[in-house]
């Protein structure tokens, strides 16, 4: 079954919204499969967004992830990392319509919410920085 890595920045985390956000993806039907509440270092962070390096964005993006703590997450289902584009919406929330998780709570690219991975080998790749092997269940959800 497909994976993909999400995670809920520290704008996010500061404004009391994973259990909002989690809920969404529970009420969608995924499956969280991995959790944690964790601090970002500059160096996971750099390689985390990678691609991005050298653009002018890059420094404070690194600095914003690192300002505080992320709620990183695995969910898993059936097309779950355009399903979960879907739900997060554009990545400015200017453009992300409302009912989208950037359209409903974000105002700003540099303060976005939530990451989520963009294709089948980001989320691997991220799942992998993120999460060891051991700390992503594997369990039997009826709904
Ligand atoms: P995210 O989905 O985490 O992936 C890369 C991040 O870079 C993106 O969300 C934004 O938070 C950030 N980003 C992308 N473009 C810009 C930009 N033009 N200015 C500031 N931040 C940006």
């Amino acid at each position: 079954m497909e994976q993909t890595f999400l995670m809920i920045k520290p704008d996010a985390v500061q404004r009391n919204l994973i259990g909002t956000i989690i809920g969404k993806f529970e009420q969608k039907g995924f499956k969280l499969v991995a959790a944690k509440l964790m601090q970002v270092n500059e160096t996971l962070a750099e390689e985390h967004y990678k691609e991005h390096i050298g653009k002018p964005f890059f420094k404070g993006l690194v600095e914003f992830i690192t300002s505080g703590p992320v709620f990183a997450m695995v969910w898993e289902g059936e097309n779950i990392i355009e399903n979960s584009r879907q739900l997060i919406g554009k990545t400015n929330p200017l453009e992300a319509a409302p009912g989208t998780i950037r359209g409903d709570y974000g105002i700003v690219t540099h303060r976005n919410i939530i990451h989520g991975s963009d294709s089948k080998e980001s989320a691997d790749r991220e799942i992998g920085l993120f999460f060891k092997e051991e700390e992503i269940l594997s369990y039997q959800k009826e709904i």
